[in-house]
């Protein structure tokens, strides 16, 4: 079923049960009420003949018949009529009582034990009324002289105005219930109308998104029930959603250019083994030859060791799985024994490399970092710098900035255009591919694995470079907290 009739069926329901439970206690109470007044109004008129409707003669009482007759006319004008029964249960008022009979065994009894009977409805014959049909309320009051039943004054009444007036509550009250139920069913349907619609809008939203659409996006408005924080959570997953969805995409482009990079990458080296294997295994390779192409074979394999190793390192410090043990250490000494264990690496391209100023070596500058992968990183870029460098100069310098250790590497060497410093960080990226056979950097990842170590410190990197002027890149080391405390 329908939730607008789900909710119609249970608010009418409600509202019935409600209306209806009010209106019965309401119309119980009235009448309660209405019969309580009467019985005390005929109560005291029985009171007032008891009273007055008595002449004491000697030590006897006598009916006072002038009196009585008198409250009989005044009486009849308001539709009451009474009658004195006598202690024998015999009427003896109004005269012409003869059409009435007594009262019935069991009521006289209780009349004797002194209560005071209260009926709403009078049995037949037992009051004087020509209208009999109508129901009348009656009280039957005993009266006692010395100890002994003097008489028992019945007095009874019509109800016929009382309920009426009953009649006309309860009408009303339907009449009441039936439109507060007509406008209550039109307000909750409109209300379970505007919450269907709401409802429907997210049905239509949630299928498009299962379709594949995530810009899908539900109204909010500034209502603060149920189903607008709904929407606003729907919105908030459908972002979420595009955004995973984006990233799976860029994870899967990633991957594919992985797998095509590597494989281009060892389809070299792979090739230029096969060859020297086929020419050995056919005896192709002259003798003197055979040593060479082992050692080339040789250097091949040791060049697919590295780039393999090369991209696991890249991807375990890509995804967070290295752990840094920074500590704070002295800059210039380390940068001074990079210098020093490149020297002759450098020399063998008529390259110096020297760390500056060469002379103020006592100066110490504190850095906060990882001391292997710090050495990893400086290592990395002066290899680069060596490697496109040729009979020129490299230089490594330190100066302490605000909350922060820069470390500069500078070369002389051939330098870069704008285009090539962008792509740089890029994977497999060599800014000129026919010089990847040389000697030293040949997978165009240190770069990338250089600047995923900077950002793993919080650091930065940057490079800036001038086509046959040379190249300097730039280290950003932030200090520790302590440091900064
Ligand atoms: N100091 C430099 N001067 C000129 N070009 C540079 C310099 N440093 C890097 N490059 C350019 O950036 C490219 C990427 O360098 P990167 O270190 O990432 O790779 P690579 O040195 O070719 O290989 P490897 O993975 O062995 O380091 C280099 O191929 C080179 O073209
Ligand atoms: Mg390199």
């Amino acid at each position: 079923m329908k939730i607008i009739y789900q909710q119609i069926i249970s608010f009418v329901t409600l509202l019935t049960i409600t209306l209806v439970i009010t209106s019965v206690s309401f119309i119980q109470s009235t009448r309660r009420l209405v019969y309580s007044n009467t019985w005390t109004q005929l109560e005291s008129y029985a009171d007032a003949l008891q009273e007055n409707g008595w002449n004491r003669i000697g030590n006897v009482l006598q009916p006072n018949r002038t009196f009585i007759l008198e409250m009989q006319n005044l009486l009849i004008s308001q539709d009451v009529h009474f009658v004195i029964y006598n202690s024998e249960n015999l009427p003896i008022f109004p005269t012409n009582a003869g059409a009435i009979s007594s009262i019935s065994g069991s009521t006289w009894n209780q009349l004797l034990n002194g209560k005071t009977i209260r009926v709403s409805k009078t049995p037949k014959k037992t009051v004087p009324t020509e209208r009999q049909h109508i129901d009348q309320t009656a009280i039957y009051k005993p009266y006692f002289y010395n100890n002994k039943l003097l008489c028992v004054i019945a007095v009874t009444s019509s109800v016929q105005g009382v309920q009426k007036n009953i009649q006309n509550i309860e009408s009303n009250l339907l009449l009441a219930i039936v439109i507060s139920s007509a406008v209550a069913v039109v307000i909750i349907y409109l209300l379970s109308n505007l919450q269907s619609r709401r409802i429907n809008r997210m049905r239509r939203a949630t299928k498009e998104i299962s379709a594949g659409n995530y810009d899908v996006v539900i109204p909010v408005t500034n209502t603060k029930d149920e189903l607008n924080g709904l929407s606003h959570d729907f919105n908030n997953m459908s972002k979420n959603l595009k955004e995973a969805n984006l990233e799976i995409e860029r994870q899967e482009e990633r991957r594919r250019q992985f797998m095509a990079d590597a494989a281009h990458e060892m389809r070299t080296p792979l090739t230029t083994i096969n060859g020297l294997l086929e020419g050995l295994a056919y005896d192709a390779i002259p003798e003197e030859e055979k040593g060479k192409s082992i050692d080339l074979m040789r250097k091949e394999t040791s060049r697919l060791i590295k780039l393999v190793n090369e991209n696991l390192d890249y991807e375990r410090i890509r995804t967070n799985q290295i752990k840094l043990n920074k500590t704070t250490f002295d800059s210039t000494e380390a940068l001074q024994n990079i210098a020093f264990q490149l020297e002759k690496k450098a020399a063998e391209s008529g390259d110096t490399i020297k760390y500056l100023p060469e002379h103020e070596s006592a100066k110490k500058i504190p850095i906060y970092a990882d001391y292997d992968r710090f050495v990893e990183v400086v290592i990395n870029i002066a290899n680069n710098a060596i490697q496109f460098t040729k009979d020129g100069n490299i230089t490594l310098k330190n100066e302490r900035g605000f909350k922060e250790t820069k470390v500069t590497i500078s070369d002389t060497g051939i330098g870069m255009t704008e285009e090539q410093t962008k792509n740089i960080w890029d994977r497999y990226y060599k800014a000129d591919p026919s010089r990847k056979n040389t000697k030293y950097g040949e997978s165009g990842l240190g770069l990338s694995i250089v600047q995923q170590l900077v950002k793993l410190h919080g650091g930065e990197i940057e490079v800036q470079s001038k086509i046959d002027q040379g190249t300097t890149f730039t280290l950003l080391f932030p200090d520790g907290e302590e440091d900064n405390g």
